[in-house]
């Protein structure tokens, strides 16, 4: 399940139909975004035939294709032990892994979850240990560099140590951005040196693996300074060309999965209708039927009130995958027509 590529857990953005299509692209398994374990706790549950929402305060929390849960883990956040236990039971029916965000530095955090959690290592052990005994199902851990490859490793180990599965480094430290910074391909190698050979196959590297050259490029050096080459993470990677999984999978020998998303126009269609189907009321129209065409996306991103003159509904004409997840990024634009 690990081996990678794996689809990394991006708020807003590895939403249903982003999972369904990198599963059907070869990624070997699926995160969700990042949900704050507080609201599963408190959210009521609603199975269908097709899946689970878990609602909180008429809000959904959580959505769940059935087909998919066994590849799907869910990434929480939290720095309460009890809750995030609690929040693992309750999920753990649904899911193939549990993972704790221990990357994110964003406001929404608090200074209290996520990254902040680097400098709790103690609170930090206590939560995983507490989250590996309330869980049948694995327990991964997505950390950020620390400031030496000895100390990253000495982390790892002491997660390794209380039961989690797997580790995921994103390659920057906490406080790098990753628009901005470059990730550290040779931080990560040094920290597989201090970690012992039979945890360094468990660790998943993820940052700065944008397209396939990329991924080259980080194959080489693995292969250079002889360490085996870790599966990866796709965040951005995914939403800008999903076939990347496809390519990453073949560039690792590994079997193409069969199916019928060829170009990236096809992956566009796919993702319009399942997430027309499974997420919002986006509304498929033939192209001419007026309105505005082209709109660039920055325009959109800086007007959001621009959807207003057109009753709602805004017509995009792009062959960039981008341009679509990022649309759906938005939310607040929850009608598109195509
Ligand atoms: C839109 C977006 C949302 C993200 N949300 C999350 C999240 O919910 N949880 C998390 O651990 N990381 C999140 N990240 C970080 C990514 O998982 C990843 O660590 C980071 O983007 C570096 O990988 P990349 O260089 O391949 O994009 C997000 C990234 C993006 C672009």
């Amino acid at each position: 399940m690990y081996n990678g590529p794996l689809l990394a857990p991006m708020v807003r953005a590895s939403f249903t139909g982003m999972r369904r299509i990198a599963d059907k692209l070869g990624a070997t398994c699926v995160h969700t975004d990042v949900v704050v374990a507080s609201n599963i706790v408190q959210a009521s549950i609603f199975e269908s035939e097709n899946g689970v929402v878990f609602v909180r305060n008429v809000q959904r929390v959580l959505h769940l294709e059935k087909d998919l849960m066994h590849k799907t883990i869910i990434q929480l956040a939290g720095n309460d032990p009890v809750v995030l236990s609690e929040a693992c039971k309750k999920l753990q029916p649904y899911c193939a892994g549990l993972d704790l965000n221990v990357g994110c530095a964003k406001e929404w955090t608090q200074g209290c979850m996520g990254v902040a959690l680097l400098q709790q290592p103690q609170l930090l052990l206590k939560i995983v240990t507490m989250m590996v005994a309330s869980s049948e199902k694995p327990i991964s851990v997505k950390i950020r560099l620390l400031d030496t490859p000895q100390q990253t490793a000495s982390l790892i180990q002491d997660l390794f140590q209380v039961g989690i599965s797997r580790v995921t480094i994103h390659m920057r430290q906490a406080t790098e951005d990753r628009e901005k910074h470059c990730a550290r391909f040779m931080d990560f190698i040094d920290v597989i040196r201090f970690v012992s050979p039979e945890n360094s196959s468990r660790i998943a590297a993820n940052g700065g693996i944008l397209c396939i050259d990329d991924y080259k490029q980080f194959v080489s050096l693995c292969k250079a300074e002889n360490i085996p080459v870790p599966p990866v993470m796709l965040a951005r990677g995914a939403l800008r060309y999903p076939l990347l999984f496809e390519q990453i999978r073949a560039e690792m020998g590994e079997p193409i999965v069969q199916n019928d998303l060829k170009t990236t126009s096809d992956v566009i269609q796919f993702f319009v209708n399942t997430a027309r189907v499974n997420e919002t009321q986006f509304i498929l129209k033939e192209k001419g039927e007026g309105g505005p065409e082209n709109i660039p996306l920055d325009f959109m991103k800086k007007y959001r009130f621009y959807q207003q003159f057109f009753n709602g509904y805004i017509l995009i004409k792009s062959g960039e995958m981008v341009d679509f997840t990022q649309m759906y990024i938005l939310r607040s634009l929850n009608s598109l027509i195509f």
